[in-house]
């Protein structure tokens, strides 16, 4: 297939030929990446391919053995997680991550632990609450008490913040039933409508390329295919290996996926 989105107009994030692993064996095997700015990126291939491996690279949980991570110009390949964080690269795990003996207001306030600044936090609280009705409606409820589906939504209002330049998603519709999948497609879908930045991971690929600008697939620790979302869905190689299997298990979530991203798509 034609690659039509190697060089964005407007990266905001470059990786290139990154190499990294943990311990002696190497997971990534020369990744050549790019974000652009106010566009939904999603990343997808076949388990352990090395995906959740980097975002890790990119947020600062994992130094890379070699090449390079730009954001905005800048090498950050040697910084930490916390000097990513603070330059807007916020990454929510594919695990859960809120404190469940918290209520969902002190965990949205914990995503600004950084900010030092109560006005602040009070006021992008304000602005959370208001975008995210869910956060309004349950702010007071311990986040335990929430189902899978809510937290996931919680953790995405959360990274709102910190104002992130970039937020990295790894997996977030991992183990959900069909209904919390479409909502936390629709949250995802609505970052790229406030035009936030986004690098999507999804095992749930023909949901993740629908609400996505860019597709990229990576395989074996290198990136193997990149195109526009619309490109990918319809590439009869990637139907084959990823949109087939990825569409068998969960009939019902195909006809309830959010129309908005869906109908962009194919406008592209
Ligand atoms: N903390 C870790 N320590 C050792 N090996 C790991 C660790 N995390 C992941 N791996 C290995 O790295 C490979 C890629 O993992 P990962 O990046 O999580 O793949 P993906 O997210 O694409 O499924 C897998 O073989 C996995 O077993
Ligand atoms: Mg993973």
């Amino acid at each position: 297939m034609t690659d039509t989105t190697a060089e964005p107009a407007n990266p905001l994030l470059t990786l290139d030929g990154v190499t990294a692993g943990y311990g002696a064996g190497l997971i990534l095997k020369g990744v050549d990446l790019t974000v652009a700015a106010g566009r939904v990126t999603c990343l997808i291939g076949p388990n352990g391919s090395g995906k959740s491996t980097t975002l890790k690279t990119i947020s600062g949980l994992l130094k890379p053995n070699s090449g390079t991570v730009t954001f905005r110009g800048e090498d950050i390949s040697r910084l930490s997680a916390r000097e990513r964080l603070l330059r807007g690269i916020v990454h929510v795990p594919q695990d859960r991550s809120l404190f469940p003996a918290m209520t969902v207001r002190e965990n949205v306030e914990m995503g600004g632990y950084v900010l030092r600044d109560r006005r602040l936090i009070a006021e992008r609280w304000e602005h959370i609450a208001a975008s995210f009705p869910l956060v309004a409606d349950r702010a007071g409820a311990h986040a335990g008490s929430l189902s899978g589906g809510e937290q996931k939504t919680v953790e995405i209002a959360r990274t709102l913040m910190l104002d992130p330049v970039l937020i990295l998603l790894d997996e977030p519709s991992i183990g959900l039933d069909p209904k919390s999948r479409v909502a936390v497609f629709r949250s995802v879908a609505d970052l790229a409508a406030a035009g936030r930045s986004v690098l999507l991971v999804e095992q749930n690929a023909r949901s993740g390329l629908a609400v996505s600008h860019t597709g990229v697939v990576l395989e074996g620790g290198r990136v193997a295919l990149t195109g526009t979302g619309a490109d990918l869905l319809s590439d009869p190689e990637v139907g084959r290996l990823y949109l087939g299997a990825a569409a068998r298990p969960a009939p019902p979530s195909a006809s309830s996926l959010p129309s908005p991203a869906g109908d962009r798509t194919r406008q592209d």
